[in-house]
């Protein structure tokens, strides 16, 4: 059974991926930090891992990821302020990378962001910081030498997903269900190898997931 670590297990997209990967008959292993998110993992059919990215050294996360297939990075600081968005969107991904190369892992899948979110309204620093730390954060995953594949995208819903997306190299900004974002993840687990080393645009749309992803084969 494909092992598949998720860091960022316990957030709202980690949780929807572990959820469909265990229903596609992966192991989901999903880090968390607070101890009442342990159960509600446990009953979408992951692997509970305990672990904080701030305090786990690069060596003590390539443990814990030691034997999975792929990592998958869905991460953030939700909005808590430039100097956690710098920990975990910045350094928290650069630490994860670092962490998959000692644990030997090839594959790696990283939610970014929708360059072109919001830049039509007022220019908020935090904002702006969080989408330059995302910029960096996928040139290093590029520059690592992994089998990555970045997903950027537009706007998380709480929609129920519909299963159809729009996604491309480039495509018009736009708004997606969380459910949707964790289906793409989940098929691009199951791409390896043909879809890799490729930045992927995400909205809502109207192509079924599998097929929106096999296009970029
Ligand atoms: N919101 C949007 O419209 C939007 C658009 C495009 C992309 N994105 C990106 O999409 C990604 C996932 O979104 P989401 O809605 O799933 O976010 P989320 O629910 O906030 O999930 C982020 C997860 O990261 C975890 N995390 C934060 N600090 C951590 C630490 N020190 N150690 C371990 N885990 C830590 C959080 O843990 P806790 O549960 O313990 O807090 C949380 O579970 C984010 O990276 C975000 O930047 C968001």
């Amino acid at each position: 059974m494909p092992k598949i670590f998720i860091v960022g297990g316990a957030g709202k997209v980690g949780r929807r991926l572990a959820q469909q990967l265990s229903e596609r008959g992966h192991e989901p292993l999903s880090l968390y930090r607070k101890a009442e998110q342990r159960d509600e993992l446990t009953a979408l059919g992951a692997t509970p891992i305990e672990g904080d990215l701030i305090s786990l050294s690069v060596e003590d996360l390539a443990d814990l990821m030691r034997g999975c297939d792929t990592a998958v990075f869905s991460a953030g600081a939700g909005g808590a302020g430039m100097e956690v968005t710098n920990a975990i969107d910045g350094a928290g991904l650069e630490k994860a990378v670092e962490a998959a190369k000692v644990a030997g892992i090839q594959r790696f899948l990283l939610v970014s962001v929708f360059p072109d979110a919001l830049r039509d309204q007022e220019r908020k620093d935090d904002f702006e910081n969080y989408i330059k730390v995302k910029k960096l954060a996928d040139a290093y995953l590029v520059a690592s030498g992994l089998d990555y594949v970045i997903v950027r995208p537009g706007t998380l819903t709480e929609e129920t997903g519909r299963g159809r997306v729009r996604a491309d190299l480039a495509i018009p900004y736009g708004e997606v269900p969380r459910d949707d974002v964790a289906a793409v993840l989940a098929e691009l687990v199951d791409r390896r190898p043909d879809v890799t080393r490729t930045i992927i645009e995400l909205t809502e749309g109207e192509m079924p997931v599998s097929d929106a992803i096999a296009r970029l084969a």
